[in-house]
Formats: C-alpha cells, sequence, structure tokens
C-alpha cells in the first residue's frame, strides 16, 4: 500500500514544482511588473472551458464590443452597462484588471446617433451628446478600470496624417479629442486615459501624427496617460521599427501598451506558417518588454475559433495563441519560454 502510494505522491510535488517555476503567462508577466490582456465577452466567460484557460493565462481583460457606444446607449440617453458590467464582476473576482473601450470611435456607433446628419450647425447638440456619453459611462466605471480607451482611431490613412473625417470631426471640428480626455478626467480622476489607434505600430506617417497630437494635448494640459497600438499583424509582417516606435511616445512620459495583439496567418495554414507566426509573437511581447514603460499586452481574443473580420475577408485567420480547442499553439509556448527567459 505504502509503495503504491509514493509515487504519485513525488509526480504530485514534482508537478507542482513545475508549475511554480515557470508559471502561465500572467504570473510570468505579473513577476515583470507586465499584464498579459485578453478581449473577451460575456459569452466567451460563461463557457466553462473557455473561463479555466482564461483566468489561469490572462490578468487583464478588454471587453471586445460591451462599452461600445452603439451597445450602451442604444437610446438617446438611456445608458445599459450591464454587459460591460458582466466583465467587470467576472474580473474582480478573478484578478483581473480591465481596459476600458471605447467611449469615442466612429465605428458601432448608435442607429440614432448616425441618423442626424451633424454639421457646424447642430454642433452644439452633438457636443452636448458626447459629453453627457463620455461623462456618464466614464462614471459608471469610476474606480473599476484600470485604463479606458477615451478616443479610438481618430487619425485617417492619409498620408498627410489628417484627422478622420467623421461626425466627430465634421461638425465638432478637433478639439473633439480634447474635450472627451477632459470630460473622462473628470468623471474618473484614477483611470488612466488612452488614445488608441490601428496602422500606427511602426515608425510611419500614421504614427508621426499621433505622436504630433499626443504632444499637441499635452501642451494644452489634456489629461492623456497612455497610447494604445491595437497590433492586428500578418505574420512576417512585424514593423521593424515597433520597438523604436513605443520608446518614442514613452519619452514623452505616457505609459504605453499592445492592446488588441492579433498575427494572422493565410489558410490552410502550415506548421512553417505557424512557427513563423510563433516567432513573430515573441517579436511583439520583446518589444515591449525592452520598453520600460510598456505596461502590457493584450491579445485580441483568445482562440481560433475568433475570427476578425478583415481576416476571414483575405481567406487568414489562426491568428491567436490557442487552436479551437483552446490547445496551446506553437506561438503560446513561444511566448511561455520568452516570458520564462526575462528575469
Ligand atoms: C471589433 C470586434 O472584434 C468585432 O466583434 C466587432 O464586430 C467590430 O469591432 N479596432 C478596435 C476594436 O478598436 O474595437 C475592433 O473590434 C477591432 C478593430
Amino acid at each position: 500500500m505504502a509503495s503504491t502510494f509514493k509515487l504519485p505522491l513525488f509526480l504530485l510535488i514534482a508537478c507542482s514544482v513545475t508549475l511554480s517555476v515557470n508559471g502561465q503567462l500572467k504570473t510570468l508577466a505579473e513577476a515583470q511588473k507586465r499584464y498579459v490582456g485578453l478581449a473577451t465577452t460575456p459569452a466567451d466567460l460563461a463557457q466553462a472551458d473557455y473561463a479555466a484557460v482564461a483566468d489561469r493565462e490572462f490578468d487583464c481583460f478588454t471587453p471586445e464590443n460591451q462599452m461600445k457606444w452603439g451597445e450602451v446607449e442604444k437610446s438617446k440617453g438611456v445608458f445599459n452597462f450591464s454587459e460591460g458590467d458582466k466583465i467587470v464582476t467576472h474580473a474582480q473576482a478573478h484578478g483581473q484588471k480591465v481596459r476600458g473601450h471605447t467611449l469615442v470611435w466612429h465605428n458601432h456607433l448608435p442607429a440614432w446617433l448616425e441618423a442626424t446628419k451633424w454639421t457646424t450647425s447642430n454642433a452644439a447638440e452633438l457636443k452636448a451628446i458626447l459629453q453627457n456619453h463620455v461623462t456618464k459611462q466614464a462614471a459608471h466605471f469610476k474606480g473599476k478600470l484600470y485604463a479606458l480607451d477615451v478616443v479610438n482611431e481618430a487619425i485617417s490613412d492619409n498620408a498627410n496624417g489628417s484627422l478622420r473625417s467623421d461626425l466627430f470631426l465634421d461638425a465638432l471640428g478637433k478639439e473633439y479629442i480634447a474635450d472627451s480626455f477632459r470630460w473622462a478626467h473628470e468623471a474618473d480622476p484614477d483611470v488612466k486615459l488612452y488614445y488608441n489607434e490601428y496602422g500606427a505600430e511602426g515608425v510611419n506617417h500614421k504614427s508621426d501624427a499621433m505622436l504630433q497630437m499626443i504632444k499637441d494635448l499635452q501642451a494644452a494640459k489634456v489629461p492623456i496617460h497612455g497610447a494604445g497600438f491595437q497590433s492586428h499583424f500578418s505574420s512576417g509582417s512585424v514593423p521593424t521599427t515597433l520597438k523604436q516606435n513605443l520608446e518614442r511616445f514613452a519619452a514623452l512620459g505616457i505609459d504605453v501598451a499592445i492592446t488588441e495583439l492579433d498575427i494572422r496567418v493565410k489558410l490552410p495554414s502550415t506548421a512553417a506558417e505557424l512557427e513563423q507566426q510563433a516567432k513573430d509573437y515573441v517579436t511583439v511581447f520583446r518589444a515591449c518588454w525592452e520598453v520600460p514603460r510598456c505596461v502590457g499586452v493584450t491579445m485580441w481574443g483568445m482562440n481560433d475559433k475568433h475570427v476578425a473580420q478583415w481576416e476571414a475577408d483575405q481567406g487568414q485567420g489562426m491568428s491567436l495563441l490557442f487552436d479551437a480547442n483552446n490547445k496551446e499553439k506553437p506561438a503560446y509556448k513561444a511566448v511561455h519560454d520568452f516570458l520564462s527567459s526575462q528575469k
């Protein structure tokens, strides 16, 4: 009896030692004062197998859609934060921080807001609507968020880096950006306020414009505390200037973060492409880890069941760390090995 008992006990001890030495992604990141985040939904978290992995590996959650304007204010002035609250409640119970996403974005707006033609002549009404939205949402989540994307994707893809022509810019002019940050800060003075953007991960026209925009906001004493880089990449195309770019934003005295990372491959994928993807993931984590003000990396989805529209449109996908059965892909193992190698 005694001898049959000894072996499993030994194995048990060996396993727990291995776990505590290596840890999961979040444990490794926390030891290095960073987080590894996940964009998620209440429906995802309601699945036990998904939630088990999400809670084991990730220590910061971003609601994928539940805090977008079109979700929280479906009728003018009537707010419903219940779906975002579900994510906050789950995160509070499982030790995750929450990145709020997002207050002001040209996409995912409520139909009632887009139904009006906003111009400079009815701008005062739009400004009041925007102020109410920003204030009510920031106040609702006051004290519950680690960071908040205040303005998302306000810069166009034009080579001159001009601001995006959308209903906010066209009616209110560029001041809508500064105003939104000021209102958010008034409603929740402690949350870190971010400007979040895509296509500005490397040194290029768009990131030049974003850098200048943040400098201008700082010069006007606008409360802005972080720059978010979405990082929807294609395997083999991670910008070589990613770290250099993060550094120049950090040099403004703000935090930087990778906020929506996914690295798509061509479908059907090959083993070689999944190995390249794994290398690309390490490139991104390394860039962040080498910049002291880079606070963490958030994945835009957990497993390969999550396929973004722009991926599907191009016959691409399999962009995440886990496969469709929540099994660790080569990319997961590579990131885990990289984080384990860091002090
Ligand atoms: C995407 C979501 O993943 C989709 O489910 C939704 O249909 C559209 O929005 N940049 C952002 C994210 O800031 O909010 C977007 O999320 C992806 C691009």
